[in-house]
């Protein structure tokens, strides 16, 4: 299967359709077979392959699966698919993509160099051990080349190596590590990283003058960024009860609140990571991994601050997102898990940069829509509409009942699972 790419992301209300009729319209749009969601069926996922993924298995564990929509990415129409529990993340991170258009999100993504860390220990004359790593580092660079033949003819490999002191003495005596860096191409790499690793840290140690201590993959991806920018005019920021300009004064300003204060730059990422780990689930990634690089890079001169940042322009807003991101199309659960697989063929993405980019703009558009609710009329509006969507319909309503309920539970303000049940219980008995 090769799908292409949809013709046109900008699906008007898209959420209003059933789920069969969503399916429908975007079996045809992505040209998927007929049977092509089949693949997020319950059960989808066998026992057995799950069973064969990891330890002491007694079920499957499902998320919703969507896709949020009217996103252009790098000037290409795309279908952004996440996998959260979380009520509108899809809704708020579709809306901010809106208002993207028509330029959209515009990427640039670094090399797919991951670091692989050897460490040495007990180095006897860590200064001495150093200068002898650095002096063999092309001999080190060659060996590790040839361990991974394969990697080298997709032009991939090892691209790099250098060594840091960490201690002159202590309990650990003298302690040097070797960074190895390896251009990984479409693998997240973590098991390629570590196999080299541990395949040179006898040599290494040996010529550093000391024992081998840990040898494994660095998460700090330092290496291997997305950056992703975008321009919203004011027209587009504007909301019901606000001017545009005022929006746009008050994200700025929002922006500034992440640079002064780790408190709220923590928040402000975890509206980022909304997207980006929705994504990274949906397409079967270690988000645990991303996670952790994110954090690190946003600590990395010492203060924690926003992955994210926007500027007030003449009529608009420029935002700019920079941030690690490992991720693989090749390798880990995408060769068992059949609900990823359809995720990246939703996406059109084939290759790591081109999943790394929409895992990026889906970061910056879910940091732009809750920077936009926030610096207007609070994060709870829309939630709770939400919300009492969800409790419509686990009370039992369907079709246009969802939507009456919902409108009744959010006008009267009172968004609970018994209130929803009265209103539906009520709207079923009143002629329609
Ligand atoms: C909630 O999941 C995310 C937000 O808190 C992000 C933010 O405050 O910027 C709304």
């Amino acid at each position: 299967m090769s799908p292409l790419p949809p013709r046109s992301s900008r699906l008007t209300a898209f959420f209003r359709l059933g789920v069969a009729e969503r399916r429908r319209r975007l079996l045809e749009l992505a040209d998927l077979p007929a049977d092509g969601f089949a693949a997020v069926d319950p059960g989808a996922l066998s026992i057995e392959a799950a069973d064969g993924m990891i330890e002491n298995v007694l079920g499957t564990y499902a998320l919703p699966f969507a896709v949020a929509v009217n996103f252009i990415v790098d000037d290409i129409e795309t279908l952004i698919p996440m996998a959260i529990e979380e009520p509108s993340v899809v809704a708020a991170s579709s809306n901010a993509a809106r208002m993207a258009r028509p330029r959209g999100f515009v990427t640039e993504v670094s090399a797919p160099v991951m670091i692989g860390q050897i460490q040495v220990v007990h180095v006897a004359d860590v200064d001495d051990g150093a200068a002898r790593l650095v002096a063999a580092s092309e001999e080190l660079l060659a060996e590790a080349r040839r361990l991974v033949p394969r990697l080298a003819e997709r032009g991939g490999g090892p691209v790099g190596f250098d060594v840091r002191t960490l201690a002159h003495s202590g309990p650990d005596g003298g302690v040097l590590v070797a960074h190895l860096h390896v251009d990984c191409r479409d693998a997240m790499g973590a098991n390629l990283v570590n196999t080299l690793c541990e395949a040179l840290a006898d040599r290494v140690a040996e010529l550093a003058g000391g024992r081998p201590g840990l040898r494994i993959l660095s998460n700090l991806t330092d290496g291997r960024t997305v950056t992703v920018r975008c321009s919203i005019d004011d027209a587009q920021l504007a909301s019901h009860d606000a001017e545009g300009a005022e929006v746009r004064r008050a994200i700025a300003a929002a922006s500034r609140f992440a640079e002064l204060d780790p408190y709220r730059a923590c928040t402000h990422n975890k509206g980022i990571m909304n997207g980006v780990d929705a994504v990274l689930v949906a397409t079967g990634q270690d988000w645990r991994a991303v996670e952790a690089g994110a954090h690190a890079y946003a600590a990395r001169d010492g203060a924690y601050r926003p992955l994210a940042v926007w500027r007030e322009r003449d009529g608009g807003l420029d935002g700019v997102l920079v941030m690690p991101l490992a991720v693989g199309t090749v390798g880990g659960a995408l060769h068992v898990h059949p609900g990823a697989r359809l995720a990246l063929e939703l996406a059109g993405a084939r290759s790591a940069d081109r999943l790394a980019a929409l895992c990026g703009a889906a970061g910056i558009a879910t940091n732009l829509a809750a920077l936009r609710a926030l610096a207007t009329e609070g994060i709870q509006r829309g939630h709770m509409a939400l919300h009492a969507r969800g409790l419509a319909r686990a009370a039992g309503a369907t079709g246009d009942l969802v939507e009456l309920v919902a409108a009744e539970l959010a006008a009267t303000g009172e968004v609970k699972a018994d209130r929803a049940r009265e209103v539906l219980a009520r709207l079923m008995g009143e002629p329609r």
